[in-house]
């Protein structure tokens, strides 16, 4: 007999009225009827708080106007929550993980995961400490073409990797901009010492990792900042280095104008190379040396069993990044099941987590330590004491 299928109760912090991630998060822990939002400490205002949650369905009396007052309360309850979406600007991301992480309550974080690297390595400690799911909302690694390219990096169809080429590029930033999303996203004391590094740049950095399965081992990077007295990059090259051999270029930008989301992802190996491009997320390009290129859709031939379990109606009705950003909720509440009956999580769940957000805060940190040796080659991975 099939067991009835309960949402998990769900509470949301950030994401209130005129935000822009959290309603992308509401919709894709509903898309599979995974979750139901139960709770929220939705923004710092009270009065937009409270507004918000009715907005959101959420009762008034599970509308909080402090996350950490949240936390306590919902983990006193039978009928608490029993995972909580972050979606605040960054330099809330450790102290209100870090609220939930403390009550046992599993977390999914937006990226990138702090403001700082000791911060990551403080929730990498708690996470660790606690035992309790982190999951961090890398939702392109979800798309069911890009988990087909890390299956076919892995099984050898590029050979040996030789090259790692990654963009995200934006335009939305190329003025000075007053916007709710802009505001706080150039500001370091919120948004952390990355502009676009940590804005996209991780996304892209995450991306190509996920994919590739490969770390660089040292980068360098020219970080600009274009708008007049900006204060974090708004654009940056970054060069990669591998141990084996293989080389790496990551460009991120949120002043080009004309671009949108245009993240792309293109990795080569000496026998065969795979192209993809967010905006046609449904198309994945493998082009073998000396053969024809061949071009892979969602859901068509070549999908397996791992990868069709992110797709939910068949090829020609486009799917993209609300059903990425679903199959992370759908993963995250696979991992949430299992635990809670003490059952292993199925193996081939490829959820992001804090080992991807550490190596993000990692990124953004050696992006900005060449930077100030004028674009030098330093280690991704500082030492301690670095
Ligand atoms: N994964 C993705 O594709 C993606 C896309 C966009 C943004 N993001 C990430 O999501 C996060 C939010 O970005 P955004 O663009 O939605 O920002 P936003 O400014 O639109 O929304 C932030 C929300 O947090 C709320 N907030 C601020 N302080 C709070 C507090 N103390 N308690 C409760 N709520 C508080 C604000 O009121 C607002 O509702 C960022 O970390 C960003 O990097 C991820």
């Amino acid at each position: 007999m099939t067991a009835r299928h309960v949402p998990l109760r769900l509470g949301m912090v950030g994401g209130g009225a005129g935000a822009m991630i959290g309603n992308v998060h509401r919709i894709a822990a509903r898309m599979d009827g995974h979750f139901q939002l139960v709770a929220g400490a939705l923004s710092a205002t009270p009065s937009r708080a409270m507004a918000s949650a009715a907005q959101a369905g959420i009762a008034e009396d599970r509308s909080y106007d402090d996350y950490e007052v949240m936390a306590t309360a919902e983990a006193a309850r039978p009928d608490g929550i029993e995972a909580v979406a972050i979606c605040t600007p960054n330099h809330l991301h450790y102290p209100v993980a870090r609220a939930f992480l403390r009550q046992g309550i599993p977390v999914i974080c937006d990226k990138p995961m702090t403001a700082t690297l000791d911060e990551a390595r403080e929730l990498a400690a708690l996470v660790e400490a606690t035992g309790t799911l982190f999951v961090l909302t890398h939702n392109y690694s979800a798309y069911p073409q890009i988990r087909l390219a890390r299956e076919m990096v892995a099984r050898g169809d590029l050979g040996r990797i030789r090259l790692v080429q990654v963009e995200y590029a934006q335009d939305w930033l190329t003025e000075p901009s007053e916007s709710k999303q802009a505001e706080w996203r150039v500001d370091p004391a919120r948004a952390g010492a990355g502009g676009a590094i940590g804005d996209i740049g991780t996304h892209a950095f995450q991306l190509a990792r996920f994919v590739s399965g490969l770390r660089p081992d040292r980068i360098a990077a020219d970080l600009s900042s274009f708008v007049p007295g900006r204060r974090l990059d708004d654009n940056a090259h970054v060069l990669m280095r591998y141990a084996d051999g293989a080389r790496g270029m990551l460009w991120c930008s949120q002043v080009a104008p004309g671009t949108e989301n245009g993240l792309r992802l293109r990795i080569y190996g000496d026998k065969a190379g795979l192209e993809w491009a967010h905006e046609v997320p449904e198309t994945l390009w493998f082009t073998p040396f000396g053969a024809p290129r061949q071009k892979l859709r969602r859901a068509g031939p070549g999908t397996t069993d791992a990868v069709a379990r992110g797709s939910r109606v068949p090829p020609g009705h486009p799917e993209g990044y609300l059903e990425g950003f679903g199959n992370i909720y759908a993963e995250a509440a696979e991992a949430i099941r299992a635990r809670q009956e003490g059952t292993p999580p199925p193996t081939d769940l490829a959820l992001p987590g804090i080992v991807d957000g550490l190596e993000g805060l990692c990124f953004i940190d050696a992006c900005i330590r060449s930077q100030a040796a004028d674009g030098a080659w330093v280690d991704l991975m500082p030492g301690p004491t670095a």
